[in-house]
């Protein structure tokens, strides 16, 4: 496989600081483009790395996409608001954040010659659906502006599909496991995290469904997308899961692989979203296979917690609304 030069917008993130490295350990060439809303400590070993082009910025700023896009042959686009309390703190700025830049990206990465667009978009924009598993061609059913935008997004860019220009949309379930950049407000990683450091797991409901995959699985997904033949992706949308569970068998996995002793509590606040996903597709068109199971990164990140690197877990800086809500409240 020939080497490329890779945008990964968000690269700073959970998924892209964890993606970054795996491209970088298959010999490609990749530039980020982020606002490190959470910091970049956990970019410094990339700081010097000659295959790493770090612009800290806004997607919102049109010369910096087009600085971000020079000779750059695949965009993959993660940057944003990636959960629905984010985008409901300030309605106005998601739009321009979620929906605008990313349409305005796609088109210069068009202009610019890149050759493949992958977006991220996500399994909540099927909000509920109880009749079995959702595939690509289920209509959709966002409950949350979150995935509005998400829907709005995949449209649009997927119009833009033309020869030489790849337009790809991903839906990832929910995802799990370690990052250098980790985030505690994700079902499974919340569980983990509480069953560790707090002995005890807080449910809401606990009966609504929830497709799961690990951070390490996804960044396979997003490799095999830009390794494959342009007829199998272009203008493709896919599901990207591994396993459907309950939001209690969730609770029940990380208690009994993080630490047994620690107790669940279950509360009635019961959250909407319920879906079951299906992801042949991509396991049938591009040979995606998870290859790590939800119990071996739940016994990696409890290393990470026994090792203490984690010192305070409860840091906004692990849930993406506390970090917001306290820059609004600082800028305010
Ligand atoms: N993590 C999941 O479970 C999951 C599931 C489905 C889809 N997704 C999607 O995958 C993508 C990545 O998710 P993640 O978990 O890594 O999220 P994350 O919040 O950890 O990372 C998002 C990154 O985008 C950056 N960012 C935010 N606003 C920006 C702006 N205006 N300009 C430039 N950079 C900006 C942040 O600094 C951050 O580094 C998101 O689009 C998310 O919606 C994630």
């Amino acid at each position: 496989m020939s080497s490329k030069r890779i945008l990964v917008t968000g690269g700073g993130g959970y998924v892209g600081s964890r993606l970054i490295r795996s491209l970088l350990g298959r010999g490609d060439k990749t530039v980020i483009l982020d606002l490190m809303l959470f910091g970049e400590d956990h970019l410094a070993d990339l700081i010097q790395n000659p295959n790493v082009k770090i612009i800290r910025g806004d997607i919102r700023n049109d010369v910096l996409l087009k600085k971000a896009l020079k000779d750059v042959d695949m965009v993959v686009h993660l940057a944003g608001l990636s959960n629905d309390p984010q985008c409901e703190l300030d309605p106005r700025q998601s739009w321009q954040v979620n929906l605008e830049a990313p349409i305005l990206l796609a088109e210069l990465a068009r202009e610019a010659g890149v050759g493949r667009f992958i977006y991220a978009c996500s399994t909540s924009v099927y909000g509920k659906f109880d009749t079995g598993e959702a595939t690509e061609d289920t209509p959709v059913k966002p409950l949350s502006l979150y995935a509005e935008l998400k829907v709005a997004v995949e449209s649009v860019i997927l119009k833009r599909n033309r020869e030489h220009f790849d337009v790809v949309s991903l839906r990832p379930a929910t995802l799990c496991g370690y990052s250098p950049r980790m985030r505690f407000d994700l079902a499974l990683n919340t569980f983990a995290k509480q069953a560790w450091f707090d002995g005890e797991i807080t449910v809401h409901g606990g009966s609504q469904m929830r497709p799961c995959l690990t951070v390490d699985n996804m960044v396979h997904a997003y490799e095999c997308v830009l390794d494959a033949d342009s007829k199998d992706v272009a203008g493709c949308v896919y599901n990207v899961t591994q396993d459907n569970y309950t939001v209690m068998e969730l609770a029940y996995l990380a208690r009994d692989t993080v630490r047994p002793e620690a107790r669940i509590r279950v509360t009635d606040h019961v959250d909407p979203r319920s879906y079951r996903v299906n992801s042949s597709r991509i396991r049938e068109k591009l040979g995606f296979e998870p290859k790590q199971t939800l119990t071996e990164a739940l016994l990696e990140l409890r290393k990470v917690f026994e090792s203490g690197e984690i010192t305070d877990p409860d840091a906004p800086i692990y849930r993406n609304v506390a970090l917001m809500k306290e820059i609004t409240t600082e800028q305010g």
